[in-house]
């Protein structure tokens, strides 16, 4: 795509006289913006366009052309697309709107275009957009006249609106751009192929994204995962897939809304996820601007306590800790800060703090080995000299090995300081919460691109030919879901361990069953029409004589026969009573994403308590080891209020093994464990039930 960031020659096809016209308005920016090529205004009905010879057609120009823009109405594309591949230009953006934005009609066109995109190698940014601004080649392709000063950051929208937006506060913020590129419809040219080529770009040292959603959701996890080892990606995403809770039949799938989905994306490729578009540029200015931190140690220089307590109150909300500084550190400080000045963290230099007391508390804190950023805060009380202050930390500014980042609280009176701030590069934030925010985002996207280091992809053998077996029986009696002893036969055939269960079709044969199997026993209904066994009183627990068998035999069957008419009963399931901690384990297939792996503590109340991570398959050991971590109630696996420490590692396996079937079997849609019971340590862990719906593939 470097012929689309970095052409030598531009043709605009329908560059107008008119100024109101798009295609006006795009030729005299890419002037305007002292583009150093060859620049070509295509237009049947010119001779001449803003000084610059005007030629019918592309094909016309006897020059080669690296990047065509179209700006002709969406009918006649077309024709300008077989044109651009007859003179053999590779790369094309098409701002035309009234594609499949307008429905069917605009689907089929757009759908037209790209493949005439693809039958000549051309790669498409839009239909729909804005165009792209190269600021380190003089390049301004898009309709605005909005042009930010050359940077390291590169912006990527699917919206015209938040475009606009991100542009106008890059002037306002005075944060320079590498790359601003909108995406529109992306017929071709999508978020995978930008974070791509964005990794090896050079003046790009930090990527925001605006998106709706992704195209290629595995293709697009892939590339961010690759492009965030080496630069940090920040999304905001807002829109929906269509894999929705409302279609799901199993917790699992009320649990994992699409939404959820794209958030274990993000986190499995290193994606750092921003819900609001001034925290984007938040995030986005202090990456821009500061080196990373070299650990999570904060400290805060200010002049009223008020701001400092509030910083250090947020320091926890984002993973921060306030920094514990050395004796050195505090000699230091005592000997040279008025006595009512706090030295400990955060360190106070008081309301009458002159610029010089700010500098020796700034350049004292910054050399104690514990400190691994600095916040400096100002209340703009009329004792303190703001410009002389904002002077003094503008001056560190690419200066410092540890990130520096101020926040000048206030409005009116700050405006100067922050101005001078903006001028140097030194990020300011407007509350003390959001300047610990982004010093936060540095330290959590150092850590991830650590774990991110871990890619080894974790697989397990299983008997495929068995669950073959068991789906294609299923599938031959025109079912697609499975009752409970075939789900666990899928479990068994991939190693997770099961109960021992006898299907009893009388309550002689369930009496049998459990003096075999040991008391006490559980019962369950086997029956393939019901999900949900202990909503309809299908469970029973700890029956212990071979008579409280009979008897919940009998009075299960007629029960569930009463709840749930018309149910297939094919008899009641006694299985082995195991012990341990209940979780949930499950797979849902998304669209974009492929198969998505739920965990979280399981039993009755799953939906309700929502303590659920979710990890996308295939999983690394770090996916596994952070999903199960992750969830709130984590602490009772591991022994909390003196209860014993579960069998973390067999219930990894678990997850694992569970997360194989979903990948070698496209055609299970759903699948559930619910409960997994996880024994203590060394006692291996049990799929007590299993869920499995599955579907038709062509
Ligand atoms: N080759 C060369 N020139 C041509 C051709 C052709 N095949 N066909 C037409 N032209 C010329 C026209 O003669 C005209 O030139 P003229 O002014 O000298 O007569 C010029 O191309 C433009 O054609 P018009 O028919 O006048 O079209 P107009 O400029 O009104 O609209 C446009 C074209 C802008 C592409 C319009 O169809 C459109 O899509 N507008 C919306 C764009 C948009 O919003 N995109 C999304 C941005 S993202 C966001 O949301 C902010």
């Amino acid at each position: 795509m470097k012929a689309l960031f970095e052409p030598n020659s531009i043709a605009v096809v329908g560059a107008s006289a008119e100024e109101r016209k798009i295609g006006h308005i795009m030729f005299r920016n890419l002037i305007a913006s002292g583009f150093k090529g060859e620049l070509y205004p295509i237009n049947p009905k010119a001779s001449e366009i803003l000084g610059h010879k005007a030629y019918p057609t592309l094909t016309a120009v006897p020059q080669p052309i690296d990047m065509a823009i179209i700006t002709v109405p969406s009918t006649f594309v077309p024709s300008v697309m077989e044109d651009a591949g007859k003179k053999g230009i590779k790369d094309v953006i098409i701002i035309t709107a009234g594609f499949k934005e307008l429905g069917k009609e605009g689907a089929h066109l757009e759908k037209q275009i790209g493949e005439i995109g693809k039958k000549y190698g051309i790669r498409i940014l839009g239909p729909n957009c804005m165009g792209i601004i190269n600021a380190h080649h003089n390049m301004n392709a898009t309709f605005t006249n909005i042009y930010p000063k050359a940077g390291p950051v590169a912006i990527s929208s699917q919206s015209g609106a938040v475009c606009s937006s991100l542009l106008d506060w890059a002037t306002k913020s005075k944060v320079g751009f590498s790359k601003f590129i909108s995406t529109g419809n992306k017929v071709d040219i999508d978020e995978a192929d930008l974070l791509t080529y964005l990794k090896d770009d050079e003046q790009t040292k930090v990527i925001g994204m605006y998106i709706e959603g992704a195209n290629r959701g595995k293709a697009f996890m892939r590339s961010a995962l690759k492009t965030s080892r080496e630069k940090p990606i920040i999304v905001l995403k807002s829109g929906r897939t269509s894999c929705g809770s409302k279609a799901a039949s199993s917790h699992t799938g009320a649990l994992s809304g699409s939404d959820k989905v794209y958030d274990a994306a993000f986190r499995q490729s290193g994606i750092m996820r921003v819900n609001t578009i001034d925290e984007m540029f938040d995030l986005l200015q202090v990456f821009a601007n500061m080196p990373l931190p070299r650990g999570d140690g904060l400290a805060i220089v200010t002049n009223a306590g008020g701001h400092g307590v509030m910083a250090a109150d947020a320091c926890s909300d984002y993973g921060l800790t306030l920094a514990q500084f050395s004796k050195e550190t505090i000699d230091k400080l005592k000997a040279n800060l008025p006595g009512e000045a706090n030295i400990y963290n955060p360190v106070d230099v008081l309301g009458d703090a002159t610029a010089a007391r700010y500098e020796f508390a700034i350049k004292t804190v910054m050399e104690d080995p514990n400190v691994s950023c600095i916040a400096v805060l100002l209340s703009p009380l009329d004792t303190v000299d703001i410009g002389a202050v904002a002077h003094l930390v503008s001056s560190f500014a690419g200066q410092v090995p540890i990130p520096i980042v101020a926040a000048f609280v206030g409005g009116h009176k700050t405006s100067k300081g922050i101005d001078l701030l903006r001028e140097a590069n030194i990020p300011n934030y407007e509350s003390p919460d959001k300047a610990i925010r982004a010093l936060g985002a540095m330290v959590r996207y150092k850590k991830m691109r650590e774990e991110l280091n871990d890619s080894i992809i974790l697989t397990v053998e299983g008997d495929k030919e068995r669950v073959r077996q068991v789906l294609d029986n299923v599938l031959a009696q025109g079912r697609t879901s499975l009752s409970e002893s075939e789900g666990k036969d899928i479990l068994k055939a991939y190693g997770v361990s099961v109960p021992a269960e006898v299907t009893a079709k009388t309550a002689d044969e369930a009496a049998k069953a459990a003096a075999k199997i040991g008391f006490p026993v559980v019962l369950k209904i086997d029956s393939p029409d019901i999900a949900h066994k202990s909503d309809v009183g299908g469970v029973v627990v700890g029956a212990a004589s071979e008579e409280a068998v009979r008897n919940d035999f009998e009075l299960m069957m007629s029960r569930v026969a009463s709840r749930v008419p018309g149910a297939k009963l094919n008899g009641v399931t006694i299985c082995q009573m195991v012990k341990g901690k209940e979780v949930l384990v499950g797979m849902t297939r998304d669209e974009q994403f492929g198969p998505v792996i739920t965990f979280g503590l399981g039993g009755v109340f799953v939906e309700i308590m929502k303590d659920v991570s979710q990890r996308i398959a295939p999983l690394t050991h770090y996916n596994v080891d952070s999903m199960i971590k992750s969830i709130k109630s984590y602490t009772i696996l591991t022994g909390a209020r003196g209860g014993k420490m579960a069998d973390i590692p067999s219930l990894k396996e678990a997850l694992v093994r569970i997360s194989q079937i979903a990948i070698d079997f496209p055609e299970i849609s759903e699948l559930e464990v619910n409960p997994v019971m996880v024994g203590d340590e060394g006692k291996g862990c049990y799929a007590v039930d299993a869920l499995v719906t599955i579907r038709r593939m062509n």
